[in-house]
C-alpha cells in the first residue's frame, strides 16, 4: 500500500508538472504574440473565481487518483510512470515545431497534410491539423511530440485524466469475475500512443488488451510504450472506430479516450453504436472526454477558450451534445457519467440479456 512519503512524492511531482505546463503555456503564448500577432488567438479572460474553482477540481482530481491506487485499483507506480529521458529529449523538438504551428494558424491552414498520404483511407474530417499540430495525426514526428504536448496543454493531468476509466471499468467487468482474468479482453478506442492501454496493462495484468486508432504512426508509438511493459503484448490494430475489424459480442470491456470531442456528430453515433455491437451482453463500455457545457457551466469560458486556441472543428458541437442520449439510442443501460477536472466519464451498460421463456 502507498505510504505517505510516496504520497507527497506524488504531489509534490503533479505540482512540479502543473508549475512547468503553465510556464510553458505562458512564455509561448508571449513569444507569439510578439512574433506572430496575427495568429494570436483571442481568448477571453479567465476570472480569478473561476482559476480558484479550476485549482480545486484539479487538486480533487490528484486526490482521488492516490485514492484509487491506495485502494489497489491499480499499482502505485503508475502514478510516477512517464518517459521522463524521452520526454526531455523532446522537449526542444516542441519549441522548433511551434513556429510551424503558428503560421498554419495565422494562414487559417487547417489541412496541411504530409504529401503522400492517401486522402482514400480515411474519413474526410480526420484529415486535419487538429490543436494545429503538424502532419495533423499522420506522421512519426506527430506521433513523437503529441504525449508531451498533451502533458503540457493539460498541466500534467492527462494521465490522472485518463486513470479515471478504470474505476467503472473495473466495476463493469465484475459480472465476468467468474472467468480467468485470461479471458477478458479489453479494447481501447483511438488508443492513440497507447497512454490509456498503458494504465490498464497495469490494472489488469492479466487481461487480453487490444488498441484501435486511424493512424498507424501513432499505433507505432504505441507499440514502443507498450513493448516496454511485461506481460502480453496489446494487440494494435489500424482502423476507423466507425467500423471496427472485430467480431460482434467479442470483448467484455471498451474504453474511449479524449475521442468523441474530435468527431462529427453522426460519427460520434457510429463509433458508440459499433462498441455496442463489439460488447458482449453484460459488457460495460466507459468513454472519457471534456466536460460539456451542461455539466459545467461554470467552466464555460474555459472551454470556449480551448475552442479558440486550437483547432478542434467539432469542439463547439461537441460540447452541446447528449452523450447520454446517444448511449441509450445505441442500446446502453445504466448509464452513469461523473466529472474529473476537465474530463467527464460515462460508464454504460450493454444489459444482459434474459433467457427466452419456453
Ligand atoms: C485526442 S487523440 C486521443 C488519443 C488517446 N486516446 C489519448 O488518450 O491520448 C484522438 C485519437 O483518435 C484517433 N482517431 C480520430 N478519429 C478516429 C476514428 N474515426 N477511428 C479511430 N481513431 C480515430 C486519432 O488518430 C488520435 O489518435
Amino acid at each position: 500500500m502507498p505510504d505517505q512519503l510516496t504520497k507527497l512524492a506524488y504531489q509534490t511531482l503533479q505540482q512540479g508538472k502543473a508549475l512547468f505546463g503553465i510556464t510553458h503555456k505562458e512564455v509561448s503564448t508571449r513569444l507569439m504574440g510578439a512574433l506572430a500577432p496575427d495568429g494570436a488567438p483571442r481568448t477571453v479572460p479567465v476570472p480569478a473565481e473561476m482559476l480558484n474553482r479550476l485549482r480545486a477540481a484539479m487538486d480533487q482530481l490528484h486526490a482521488r487518483d492516490w485514492q484509487e491506487a491506495e485502494e489497489g485499483l491499480y499499482p502505485a507506480s503508475l502514478l510516477f510512470d512517464a518517459p521522463w529521458l524521452d520526454w526531455a529529449g523532446r522537449y526542444p523538438l516542441v519549441w522548433l515545431d511551434l513556429p510551424l504551428t503558428w503560421q498554419r494558424r495565422q494562414q487559417r491552414r487547417v489541412r496541411d497534410l504530409p504529401g503522400g498520404v492517401d486522402h482514400s483511407a480515411y474519413p474526410d474530417y480526420y484529415l486535419q491539423n487538429f490543436h494545429h499540430q503538424t502532419d495533423g495525426y499522420l506522421s512519426e514526428h506527430s506521433a513523437a511530440l503529441y504525449d508531451l504536448q498533451v502533458e503540457l496543454l493539460f498541466n500534467g493531468t492527462a494521465e490522472p485524466m485518463r486513470r479515471r476509466v478504470i474505476a467503472p471499468l473495473r466495476r463493469g467487468l465484475e459480472g465476468f469475475a467468474h472467468r480467468g482474468p485470461s479471458q477478458i479482453r479489453v479494447l481501447d478506442v483511438a488508443t492513440g500512443t497507447g497512454r490509456t492501454l498503458r494504465q490498464l496493462r497495469g490494472a489488469l495484468p492479466e487481461a487480453q488488451l487490444l488498441g484501435l486508432d486511424l493512424s498507424t504512426a501513432y499505433l507505432r508509438q504505441a507499440n514502443r510504450w507498450l513493448g516496454q511493459l511485461p506481460g502480453e503484448l496489446p494487440q494494435l490494430v489500424q482502423g476507423n472506430g466507425e467500423a471496427m475489424p472485430f467480431a460482434d459480442r467479442s470483448v467484455q470491456a471498451i474504453s474511449c479516450v479524449f475521442l468523441m470531442h474530435e468527431l462529427p456528430a453522426a460519427a460520434r453515433q457510429n463509433v458508440i453504436q459499433e462498441c455496442f455491437r463489439l460488447l458482449e451482453p453484460g459488457g460495460v463500455l466507459v468513454l472519457a472526454d471534456s466536460i460539456q457545457l451542461a455539466d459545467s457551466p461554470q467552466f464555460s469560458t474555459v472551454m470556449e477558450n480551448f475552442r479558440r486556441v486550437f483547432h478542434e472543428p467539432y469542439y463547439r458541437d461537441y460540447i452541446g451534445d447528449d452523450i447520454e442520449a446517444r448511449l441509450q439510442t445505441a442500446g446502453f443501460t445504466t448509464v452513469q457519467a461523473e466529472n474529473h477536472f476537465m474530463t467527464r466519464v460515462w460508464s454504460a451498460r450493454r444489459p444482459s440479456e434474459q433467457p427466452q421463456a419456453v
